[in-house]
């Protein structure tokens, strides 16, 4: 027997942090509104963060939506059970297949069939800015949040899920992870950000790192800004940028450097 999953409405106010529950009340979908799922043990985490600043004024103004569907809804037994022992033996528990399968189904039935299915896992590919676009070019996407040693193996096989990482370290659950990539995704839809501009020069647009910003007091503990940035010049001022975010790059990621001079090649 599975319930009507708890999930949040673009056009409440929002409260977010003060009481995020308040934004997980049944309501019907928002047309056009780009819509994402969150599938947790933990519903209260959403929108958490998301409800704040641009993504929870784009949540309220309803240009994205976000549901969180309570795993625990789709559990076996009275105690709803979500989880069991490792096939196999070994520490901990797993994530059983059924519960995941009834509470994916569940979710599925409300979102368009384009929308990936992702689940947070360290064994995952990274999380970068092309996924985040990818994402944010589509109608949304259905996030499967782990906990405890991760999922059944035969959900991901079933479902042709994709494993998406937030880094090379381990999380106690796919929460923050989702958060991340959300917020790194509804940034990027129309009419989030007021400058449309940041995102064409931030970090990753053009394959580099951002240069170096500065902004008042002119000098600061002796320290002043480049003065070629308050010369007026904005050739030079975007040669100097440009040359900062390459050698940045060059520096820091050499990885980004030998992907973007292939690119560039030619
Ligand atoms: C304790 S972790 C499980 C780790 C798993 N036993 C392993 O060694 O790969 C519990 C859950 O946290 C989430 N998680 C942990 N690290 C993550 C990461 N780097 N990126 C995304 N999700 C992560 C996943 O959803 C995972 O199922």
């Amino acid at each position: 027997m599975t319930q009507t999953p708890p999930r949040s409405h673009g056009r409440k106010s929002i409260a977010a942090t003060l009481q995020p529950r308040e934004l997980i009340t049944p309501t019907p979908d928002l047309v056009a509104a780009w819509k994402a799922q969150a599938i947790t043990l933990f519903p209260e985490a959403f929108p958490g963060p998301l409800g704040l600043s641009l993504t929870g004024k784009a949540l309220q103004d309803g240009l994205w939506q976000m549901d969180a569907v309570f795993l625990r809804e789709f559990g076996e037994g009275r105690h709803r059970n979500v989880d069991d022992t490792p096939a196999g033996g070994g520490a901990g528990m797993v994530l059983r297949a059924d519960v995941m399968g009834r509470a994916l189904d569940h979710a599925r039935r409300t979102m368009p069939a384009a929308a990936p299915i992702l689940y947070l896992s360290p064994r995952g590919r990274r999380i970068n800015q092309s996924l985040a676009r990818d994402l944010a070019a589509g109608p949304g996407v259905t996030l499967i949040c782990g906990r405890f040693e991760g999922l059944d193996q035969r959900v991901i096989d079933h479902y042709g899920i994709t494993e998406v990482s937030l880094g090379d370290f381990v999380l106690t659950g796919g929460e923050i992870a989702a958060h991340a990539l959300l917020d790194a995704t509804v940034r990027l839809l129309p009419g989030v950000l007021g400058n449309a501009a940041s995102i064409e020069e931030e970090s990753f647009a053009t394959g580099l790192l951002e240069h170096p910003q500065y902004t008042k007091p002119a000098e600061w503990n002796g320290h002043a800004i480049p003065p070629v940035l308050l010369s007026g010049n904005h050739g030079e001022i975007d040669r100097w940028r440009r040359a900062q975010s390459e050698a940045l790059t060059r520096d820091r990621r050499p990885d980004l450097w030998a992907a973007h001079t292939e690119a560039t090649k030619g």
